[in-house]
């Protein structure tokens, strides 16, 4: 089987951290001491996905590759896509086709960020499951405001509703999607909804038909961020913060799964880490590479 491939979704008009985002991008933005496509970025990485697709607004796509070049510092291939107006999740899979080719695809949304214990074992589940698609659910208190998925016995969807005001289970799914490669031919088949776009609900939802798409339940271990208000940002750049100073470990630093998953090799990190040797980041790559971790 082919090498699972992932996507970032970075686009968007982000209104909601306006006037942040009037000029900039939104996955841009620091969260604490990383610009925040880190964060979504080292999800993949962790999940051991080594050649991803990032997509962004015409405005912003040159940004990113600025920041994120080639990916051949941290060992992987990066490739830069626009998409030209925000048509919904689902036209990710239009966009990437030529991208995608004949492998299996995780999309996961530039705004989302994931982190605790036995995440790692999850997302490499999720990518070695060949034959159909995973989604998380993740427990929240008021689920109306997320799509809310309902789960069988065996860990299969059964009912996906988009903010329902009668929710009929208290799991929220993420912007995280493990898909086959069928999601090409399916996201080209679907209708785009009332409010114009080609929504990832409706991809789940033919997988559900088929009876293959699974629910991950993301345990209370587990955070996730959607950073996508002035709070939300806020908060999740605290989060950061006081996991970073509390146990001097960073949190979805690239380099380091690089360097964990052997893409890169010590001196390789050691050389990575002189460009920041000003910073605690920096510091942290280069006692990283000296074995203090
Ligand atoms: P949203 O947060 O739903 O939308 P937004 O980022 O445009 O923000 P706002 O509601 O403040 O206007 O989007 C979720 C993520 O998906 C976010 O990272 C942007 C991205 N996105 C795209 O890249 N293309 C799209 O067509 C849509 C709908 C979202």
């Amino acid at each position: 089987m082919k090498q699972r491939k992932g996507i970032i979704l970075a686009g968007g008009s982000a209104t909601r951290l306006y006037p942040l985002t009037l000029a900039i991008s939104k996955q841009i933005m620091p969260v604490y001491d990383k610009p925040m496509i880190y964060y979504p970025l080292s999800v993949l990485m962790e999940a051991e996905i080594r050649e991803v697709l990032i997509i962004s607004t015409p405005r912003d796509i040159v940004t990113f590759e600025n920041l994120l070049g080639d990916g051949s510092q941290w060992g992987m291939h990066f490739e830069y896509k626009i998409q030209e107006k925000p048509n919904g999740l689902a036209e990710a899979f239009l966009i990437g086709e030529e991208f995608i080719g004949n492998s299996n695809v995780t999309m996961i949304l530039g705004d989302n960020m994931f982190y605790g214990e036995h995440l790692v074992e999850i997302l490499k589940r999720a990518n070695k499951r060949e034959d159909e698609a995973t989604i998380f659910g993740y427990l929240v208190k008021d689920p109306t405001a997320y799509g809310v998925v309902e789960i069988d016995q065996d860990g299969h969807a059964v009912s996906i509703e988009e903010k329902p005001e009668i929710p009929k289970s208290n799991y929220a799914v993420p912007g995280l999607y493990f898909y086959t490669n069928e999601v090409v031919k399916i996201a080209k088949a679907i209708q785009p909804s009332a409010r114009g776009e080609l929504e990832i609900t409706s991809v789940n939802e033919e997988y559900m038909k088929r009876g293959k798409l699974k629910v991950e339940k993301l345990g209370r271990g587990i955070t996730w961020f959607d950073t996508g208000t002035h709070d939300a940002l806020l908060e999740t750049a605290s989060f950061v913060q006081t996991i970073e100073k509390r146990q001097g470990m960073q949190v979805c630093c690239p380099e380091e799964i690089a360097y964990n998953n052997g893409w890169i090799n010590k001196q390789e990190l050691l050389a990575l880490s002189e460009k920041y040797i000003k910073t605690e980041y920096g510091m942290y790559l280069k006692e990283l590479a000296e074995n203090k971790y």
